[in-house]
């Protein structure tokens, strides 16, 4: 592992009634992959928007490579060799993969607005061997993958010298095969002295591919790890704190008899695993679990956003045949996400 690349330290943000950082600090290597984990509003996002000109502070310090920055946009970001790919891909789907790389900068041929495109294509293709990765810079966007879209995104990246590459919660969309190439890529990047910071709510990935972890918790800074010497269990504890278990007050059962959905043995892909419960009339049933527990997992196979593999579910006593969301609103089921 290499010398410093970032330091942030004691850094604070407010939103409107949210205090997203509060004093917290992140460090990262050439050429080491940093895992930043925390449950959900932990302020990971935030902390790396600011590192790439996103969002500006309010208080706090950061070098690169020893250098205090003022970070002001991300354009100036990226002109130190920051990059980030949000989890929210933001590529032109009606571009080429070249066109997308180098959107903005392209050598023009001698009509303005005619672009160079064989020019474009010789660089993003040479872009791509550089990362061994086989692409097309012909392909139009529209065309790839979620995974596709993101190498895409990483060499446009790479397209910009970048030395500090963030990914915001790159895997949640991916396959596992999908995840493997990614994880190729970015030990190739490693390899290559580029920092990268890796924010994931699998922590099982982590393990994998990180050489440090840093955990943060209610937009504070909890600890560094080694990763080697870190076990899942010492970090999920950093993540969640002691209070684990809050007492509540006890809520009086209202719920009537009458059992609306059932689901049995519900099974989806390596997430959800002989999931079963019913859920009564006038009853409001909580799943819980840590983040990459399979509750949004779980709650998508019933709506048929995703094709359960196996299990029965049961409307009002009779099973139901949902294989598509439109399938669900016919039972009567509705569906809130996330985000
Ligand atoms: N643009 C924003 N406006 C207002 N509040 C925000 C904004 N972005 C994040 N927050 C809030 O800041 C806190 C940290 O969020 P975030 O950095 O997205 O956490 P994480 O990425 O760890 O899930 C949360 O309480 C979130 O609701
Ligand atoms: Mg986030």
């Amino acid at each position: 592992m290499g010398g410093l690349l970032v330091e942030m330290e004691a850094i604070s943000k407010d939103f409107p009634g949210v205090h997203a950082l509060r004093d917290t600090r992140f460090e990262l290597r050439a050429g080491e992959v940093h895992a930043l984990v925390g449950e959900n509003g932990a302020g990971k996002s935030t902390l790396m928007k600011i590192l790439a000109g996103v969002y500006r502070r309010d208080a706090g310090r950061i070098r690169v490579k020893g250098t205090e920055v003022e970070l002001a946009s991300p354009r100036a970001a990226q002109l130190l060799g920051i990059s980030i790919i949000h989890q929210e891909l933001s590529l032109m789907p009606n571009l080429t993969v070249a066109q997308n790389i180098f959107i903005g900068r392209e050598p023009h041929g001698r009509l303005p607005f005619l672009l160079n495109e064989r020019a474009l294509n010789k660089q993003a293709r040479a872009l791509f061997e550089s990362m061994h990765l086989k692409l097309d810079p012909e392909t139009k966007v529209a065309h790839l993958t979620v995974a596709r879209q993101q190498m895409v995104e990483i060499a446009k990246a790479l397209s910009y010298k970048a030395e500090v590459v963030i990914m915001d919660e790159p895997t949640a969309a991916l396959t596992e095969t999908e995840i493997d190439e990614l994880f190729r890529i970015i030990r190739k990047l490693r390899e290559d002295g580029v920092g990268v910071v890796h924010i994931s709510h699998r922590l099982e990935e982590l393990k994998r591919i990180s050489d440090r972890v840093t955990v943060m918790r209610d937009g504070q800074y909890i600890a560094t790890l080694e990763t080697k010497d870190a076990s899942l269990d010492r970090i999920i504890s950093l993540m969640v704190g002691r209070t684990i278990y809050e007492a509540a007050p006890e809520i009086p059962a209202t719920a009537h008899p009458e059992v609306v959905l059932e689901v049995r043995d519900l099974n989806r892909g390596r997430m959800v695993r002989d999931v079963s419960f019913s859920l009564r009339r006038g009853e409001i049933l909580g799943l819980a679990g840590l983040v990459g527990a399979g509750r949004t997992e779980v709650a998508r196979a019933i709506f048929g956003a995703d094709r359960a593999d196996s299990g029965t579910i049961l409307v009002h006593g009779r099973p139901a045949h949902i294989n598509s969301p439109a399938d669900a609103v016919r039972y009567g089921i509705g569906y809130l996400s996330e985000d």
